[in-house]
Order: C-alpha cells, then structure tokens, then sequence
C-alpha cells in the first residue's frame, strides 16, 4: 500500500480526511505549517487525536519550503493537497499571500511529486472556480472568470497541474468541492459564524436576504469522493465533489435554528460583488467514474453538525 501525504492535515478536512486513511490502514504522513488564516489552537485539536495512531506521522512545515518537501515526500507516494490559504472575502484583500502559497506552492510539491515519481498528485479545488457560469455547473465549462482571488488562485493551480500532466507524465486529479461543513468546521465559514451567533443571541446577517444558494456538502461525503478518487488513476482529471441540491442560506438559518433550539436575529445586506449568487453541482461525472454517491442530506448534516457544536464550540468552548 503506498504511503500518502496530506498537505494541510490539521485543518478540517485534511483531519477527518487523515482519520479516514489511518481506518483504511494507510501510512499516512501529514504537513501543516497552523498557518495563520485561524486560530492554531483549533488545528491543534484537530489533529491532536491523530498524533497517537499507529501509522501517522506529523511534520510541522510550510508546502514552500522546498528542502522541507523534498525530505518529507517519499517516493511512489500518494499526495493529496489540501493546504491553501482559504476564504472568498479575505483574498481580496490579500491576494499576493494567497498567490503565494496556493500557487507557488503547488508548483513546489508539483515538482517534487515529479522528482519522486508520486503515484499521483490529488488537488483540492474549489467550486468558486466556476465564477458566474450557469448552472448547474459542470467540469467542461470553461471556467475562466473566477471572481475573487482564492477562486483565481484555485484555477491557475488547476492550469499548472495539467501541464504538469502532460509534460512530466504527472497522474493529477483536481477536485472541486462545494461548501463543505460538519464537525470541525474552519471557524470563518458562515454556517460556524451563524451558529454561534444564533447560540449567543447576536444578530447575522444574510446577503441578499439569505436568498442566495449554496451547494452545502458534508464532510464524510467529501472523504469519500477523495478516497474514490485516490483509489482510480487518472493522467488528468476534473470532479466536482458536492451534493448535487443546492439550498437557500435562509433554509440553512431555519435548520440551524431548529437544531440549535433558538431563534435567529437576521438583517440583511446586499451582496459583496465577490460573492457568487449560486453553487451547484453537477455531480454526474464523479458518479459515472468515481462510484461518488453523496449520502448526507443538509437536514441531517445539520444535525450532526449542531450536535457537534453544542458539544464542543458553543460559547467559545
Ligand atoms: N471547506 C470548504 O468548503 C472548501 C471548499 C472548496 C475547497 N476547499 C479547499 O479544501 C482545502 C482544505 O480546506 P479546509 O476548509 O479544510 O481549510 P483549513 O484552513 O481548515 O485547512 C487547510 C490547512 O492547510 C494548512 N496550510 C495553509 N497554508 C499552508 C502552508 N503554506 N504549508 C502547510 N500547511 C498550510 C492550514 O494550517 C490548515 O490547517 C483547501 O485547499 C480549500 O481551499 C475547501
């Protein structure tokens, strides 16, 4: 069994992805600098329950550190790159960071996955690729008008992977994931800051009265969909990972409420111009290819999610 390496380990889905591969009896090495984008603290505990498992092993290091890489990186590994500066709204502000490490970033384990001669390199993209597009989207649009620079940083990673297919041989699959949430969610993601504010009894606002539509996926389907994709081998393939069934933020709110057994303060605001009005999957090419079938649906992800935060994350626990 090859040994795989997890970039971004500490983070959401890097974590339950890591508890996954150890339960499968994969050797799994994990990379994650706690980049700053979150508290560390949060990472920590992510990843702390991984640290004890027969077949982890962590090392604390940045994707661009090349001498780091190059003595991480088994040959023949698996890698699966998840580590990303993440977030819509902040790149705007920031984008020469996110450039940096998304970008230079995945040229440096580019490289080095050629030099080893990785078995095949899995890249986590991201829906906001498809921009305005209409939907549902699928992998064959072109998808060559992102609207912020997270979304830019994501194509341009895509592009980069493809040649590096094509010229060295390289077996890449970018995955597009669609607005992931569960347990261990990143803090900065609406559905953790309405949450708590719904717990608190503070006021959220909704873009557009919450009339926006967001294609809301559960991490354990999210997983799956990247194990499935590890176990086929592809020379250059694109996936969108989602549920296929887009919701409104104001029926997420509604769930959350229900879940949470509290009501919610809502005002609204027009939306930022980087935002996208809808995310939706069309998940037939991962069904046809992968086997993906995505089982959680937003009602009950929604509570396993509350129940996760009412255990672990409400009032600043
Ligand atoms: N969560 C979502 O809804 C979603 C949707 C689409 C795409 N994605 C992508 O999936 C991946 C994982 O997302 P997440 O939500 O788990 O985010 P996350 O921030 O929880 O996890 C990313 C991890 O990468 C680490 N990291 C960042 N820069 C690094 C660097 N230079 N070197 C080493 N480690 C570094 C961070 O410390 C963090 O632990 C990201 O690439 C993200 O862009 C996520």
């Amino acid at each position: 069994m090859s040994t795989v390496l997890v970039t971004g380990c500490a983070g959401f889905i890097g974590s339950h992805l890591c508890e996954r591969l150890l339960e499968e009896g994969y050797h799994v090495i994990g990379v994650d600098n706690f980049d700053d984008y979150y508290d560390r603290r949060f990472k920590e505990r992510n990843l702390k329950p991984l640290l004890n498992r027969a077949g982890f092993r962590f090392v604390e290091a940045d994707i661009r550190d090349e001498e780091a890489m190059e003595e991480i990186l088994e040959r023949r590994a698996v890698i699966i790159h998840l580590a990303a500066r993440p977030g819509v709204r902040p790149s705007i502000k920031i984008p020469k960071l996110y450039l940096d490490v998304n970008v230079r970033g995945t040229l440096i384990l580019a490289e080095r996955a050629v030099e080893k001669d990785a078995e095949q390199f899995i890249f986590a993209s991201s829906s906001s690729v498809y921009g305005l597009s209409e939907t549902p989207f699928r992998e064959d649009l072109p998808a060559d008008k992102p609207l912020s620079p997270y979304a830019s940083t994501k194509r341009c990673c895509e592009i980069l992977l493809h040649t590096f297919s094509h010229d060295f041989s390289l077996p890449v699959t970018c995955l597009r994931l669609f607005t992931v949430y569960g347990p261990r969610v990143r803090p900065d993601m609406a559905i953790y800051k309405f949450a708590g504010a719904i717990w608190m009894g503070k006021t959220i606002t909704l873009y557009d009265g919450g009339g926006l539509k967001r294609d809301y996926t559960y991490v354990s389907d999210i997983v799956e969909g990247i194990i499935l994709a590890m176990k086929k081998r592809f020379s250059y393939e694109i996936f969108n990972l989602g549920y296929g069934k887009p919701i409104e933020i104001r029926y997420l709110v509604k769930l959350l409420e229900e879940t949470l057994g509290k009501r919610a303060k809502i005002v609204s605001a027009p939306k930022p111009r980087e935002d996208m009005p809808e995310t939706h999957a069309d998940i037939s090419k991962a069904e046809n290819m992968l086997g993906y079938r995505p089982r959680i649906a937003i009602e009950e992800g929604i509570k396993r999610f509350s129940e996760w935060f009412i255990e672990n994350a409400a009032e600043g626990k």
